[in-house]
């Protein structure tokens, strides 16, 4: 059976920084408390759509592989907030990158996506039909935040990040896979009035994403672990095999927990969640293109990526690297510039928050 490796990355973090301190001039919260309940210092906030985004990470990812978009026979975008219901934000992908040859899809485990769209990935490449995959995990998150609800806004952040897959040729590439889902805990992480639903509540609030922090907290801290554990052990990894640990950035104190179950000491565990917070399913592409930029990521290195999220879904894989860890070329692929601050791009979504509750306009300050 032919193995899944990956052979190009890349990522597209917008240019416009939201702080901590930002958020704490519109919304009752303090650099402290984000800082010490989550890790994050600050996140970044797009001006474009989600696809935007997708296509600038995948022209990286490309590029790195040394591949054109017309070779690519597969493409996922691994997101939970498309630019639209339909088409797939993968579609609208496709035509920004000119990846005519390509078959689309979208995959939704919000932020297991990626890691849910590695293990398919794998799972078509092992089977024969599929030779050059790009895998994309995009999210624009910050169109469904509510500065009302202060422990779910502070989290979250907008990016992308990609990997290209093909057939492995040596002994790396995907060792093992474990994915699961719990579906009866499903409302504890939501966004409702976007799907069919919508037709019957006739509720004009703008969609906007809603959690049990502390049910899902402890969960991810259960799920984690057993998944990251779980799937060394099939690759048949020994602890001191294991050279790096890319967590969904989701919470400091919820990777530290996996980190402890799986005894792997914090050198080895990979967190930018400070610069980026929560990107969903951009999470783990963002971090990996990350750690392969600062030589984390040794030639031959065994990796474990594992993700927790809304569904509830978690999923981990076990990867061999291949050899070579530097891009076979660079692209210059970027976002339209913006003059907005982060602040502004946040605001914006209050403000047509407020305007759909008929709320009056937030004058200055704390909104
Ligand atoms: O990818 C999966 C996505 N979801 C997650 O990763 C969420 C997982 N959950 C978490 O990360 C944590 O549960 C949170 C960071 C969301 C919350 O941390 P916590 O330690 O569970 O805090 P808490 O909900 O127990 O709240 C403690 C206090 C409360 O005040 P009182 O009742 O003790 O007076 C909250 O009202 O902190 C308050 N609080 C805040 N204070 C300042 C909640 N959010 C904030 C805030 N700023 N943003």
């Amino acid at each position: 059976m032919r193995r899944a490796t990956i052979t190009g990355w890349g990522r597209c973090v917008p240019p416009a920084v939201l702080t901590n301190s930002d958020l704490a001039t519109v919304m009752d919260t303090s650099d402290d408390w984000i800082s010490t309940r989550t890790g994050i210092k600050e996140r970044r906030i797009s001006h474009t759509e989600t696809s935007d985004m997708a296509a600038v990470a995948g022209r990286h990812a490309l590029a790195a592989a040394g591949l054109e978009p017309e070779q690519i026979d597969l493409l996922i975008v691994a997101t939970c907030t498309p630019d639209r219901l339909i088409p797939s934000a993968a579609s609208y992908v496709q035509t920004k990158l000119g990846a005519t040859a390509a078959a689309c899809l979208d995959v939704n485990a919000a932020c297991s996506g990626f890691v849910y769209g590695l293990a398919i990935a794998n799972g078509m490449i092992a089977t024969g039909g599929f030779n050059r995959i790009l895998l994309i995990g995009a999210e624009r998150l910050s169109m469904l935040l509510d500065a009302e609800e202060r422990s779910t806004a502070v989290l979250f952040g907008d990016g992308a990040g990609a990997v290209v897959i093909e057939p492995a040729q040596g002994d790396d590439g995907v060792l093992a896979v474990t994915l699961g889902t719990d579906g009866a805990l499903a409302d504890k992480l939501t966004v409702a009035g976007f799907g069919t639903e919508r037709t019957v509540g006739g509720d004009e609030e703008l969609f906007k994403l809603v959690m049990d922090g502390q049910e899902i907290f402890r969960h991810a801290v259960t799920r984690m672990g057993e998944s990251a554990t779980k799937v060394a052990d099939e690759a048949g990894l020994e602890l001191e095999e294991l050279d790096l640990l890319i967590p969904h950035q989701a919470n400091t104190r919820i990777i530290d927990a996996t980190a402890r179950r799986l005894k792997m000491p914090y050198e080895k565990v990979f967190l930018n969640i400070a610069s980026y917070g929560n990107t969903s399913a951009a999470s783990i592409p963002i971090a990996l293109s990350e750690a392969i930029e600062l030589g984390r990521v040794r030639p031959g290195a065994n990796l474990v990526m594992v993700a927790f999220g809304g569904g509830l879904t978690w999923g981990a894989v076990a990867l061999r690297f291949a050899d070579r860890v530097t891009p076979l070329a660079m692209s210059t692929a970027a976002l339209p510039p913006t003059d907005k601050t982060g602040l502004e791009l946040f605001a914006e979504v209050q403000e047509e928050r407020r305007r759909r509750r008929g709320a009056p306009p937030a004058k200055s300050g704390r909104g």
